[in-house]
């Protein structure tokens, strides 16, 4: 049985249950959707009105030299920590599509594999629209699309096999958007190497959410987004990694001057920077990139094994509630129960998820208001955000889903998005 006492007990004895406070936090209002876009660090409020009113407002050009130049790099460590990769292997900046369209390209030029580009259908739409426009600008055919018979959890048996006769280049998320499945990465990534593939790992699902060690797992390249659970805010820049050895055989098609070997010398032709740089095409967001710090530096704070474990055990709680509450009203759990195959969201469907889920989002005359999201046709996804999520939070979410469904004051609002 799940009950309030349990889940203030549990909360009691999270060692992690402090950094809600690190956080800007609505009032009544529990926030499941950290998974599309990370909550507010206070800490970032500060720095970016001192980046701008200091920084931009009084020092101007001057702040180049003094703080902006380090910027990227300064994050790069603090990912390659994360990541247990060295700062040589990661750079910030642009959005995971660009950096995903960048570094096919390079991929594809660099004729080190055969050029058949593969996902699956559990993969993001961004990734795919990538793949489809650069099969499209190479003139390759098609996309090689694996359809598993349902989108929970990949046939790894289907995957593997595919990986073996079309040989070439893969994209995959580590973490899927919908179902929240969780791939074996080393094991795949030693698959791909034993049949001349690579897979470009997209890990914007992933990062701030489970532990990723891209050396042990001997990942090649991996990008994704830090909007997420890296708390990075809306449209913060993305990462990429690339494996040291791969990095000065791959050309950045974006040839911009700050990937040029100095780019200072203003000088005529592009020679591009030796290692990770030649990724950089222009300018640093300096902005988005100084809001993105704290979100790292917590997470490296709180520690991902601790994150993880709270997320398994907070992930398990709420799965335990919806068996009990949520099932005999219809709903069924669209996550792996495995939570060695899941990352850190939960989805479930119901036939009139859509309503349910506005229901949710605009809470009552008093009601509690919880903010999940909705993907179609009937999924309903909830963030599990170990940093500032509680036992406590996800009962009285559990409780509210089942006051709207049983009361039917979902069907006041609209059937139609
Ligand atoms: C797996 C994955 N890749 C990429 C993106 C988005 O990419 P971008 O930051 O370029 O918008 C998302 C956004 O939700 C995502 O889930």
């Amino acid at each position: 049985m799940i009950d309030l006492l349990t889940a203030q007990k549990l909360d009691k004895e999270d060692v992690l249950a402090g950094f809600k406070n690190y956080f800007e936090n609505n009032s009544n209002e529990i926030y499941l959707d950290g998974n599309s876009l990370g909550k507010l660090p206070k800490k970032t409020l500060k720095i970016l009105q001192e980046t701008i009113q200091d920084q931009w407002g009084k020092k101007l050009i001057r702040s180049w030299n003094e703080t902006w130049l380090d910027l990227p790099l300064r994050l790069a460590k603090k990912y390659g920590a994360l990541l247990n990769i060295k700062k040589e292997e990661v750079i910030i900046g642009e959005s995971t599509s660009v950096r995903l369209y960048q570094i096919l390209h390079a991929l594809i030029n660099s004729k080190k594999y055969t050029n058949k580009l593969s996902s699956d259908n559990l993969n993001f739409p961004t990734d795919l629209y990538v793949l489809e426009g650069l099969v499209n600008e190479f003139n390759l055919g098609r996309v090689n699309l694996i359809n598993y018979k349902q989108e929970i959890i990949a046939d790894l048996n289907l995957l593997k096999k595919n990986i073996q006769n079309h040989q070439g280049i893969y994209c995959l998320s580590l973490v899927t958007f919908k179902s929240s499945f969780l791939y074996p990465m080393r094991d795949l990534n030693l698959w791909a190497e034993e049949n001349n593939s690579i897979i470009v790992w997209d890990l914007s699902h992933a990062i701030g959410a489970v532990e990723i060690d891209l050396k042990e797992t001997q990942t090649k390249i991996a990008l994704g987004c830090s909007y997420k659970f890296m708390n990075g805010g809306p449209g913060s820049p993305a990462f990429l990694f690339i494996q040291k050895k791969l990095q000065d055989s791959l050309h950045n098609p974006i040839k911009g001057w700050f990937g040029h070997q100095n780019p200072f010398n203003f000088a005529p032709n592009y020679l591009p920077d030796s290692g990770i740089n030649r990724f950089a095409s222009g300018t640093t967001q300096v902005l988005s990139m100084q809001a993105m710090e704290p979100g790292i530096d917590i997470t490296l704070e709180a520690g991902i094994k601790n994150l993880r474990k709270k997320s398994i055990e907070l992930s398990e709680f709420f799965l335990n509630g919806i068996e009990e509450k949520l099932i005999p009203l219809g709903f069924k759990i669209q996550s792996p129960s495995n939570s060695n195959l899941r990352g850190s969201h939960l989805t479930i469907s119901h036939p009139a998820s859509w309503q349910i889920c506005q229901a949710l989002i605009q809470g009552e005359l008093k009601a509690l208001k919880v903010i999940p999201d909705y993907r179609p046709p009937n999924l309903l996804r909830f963030g599990i955000t170990p940093l500032y999520t509680s036992y406590e939070d996800l009962f009285r979410v559990l409780i509210r889903i089942k006051e709207i469904v049983l009361t039917e004051s979902y069907k006041k609002l609209k059937k139609q998005k």
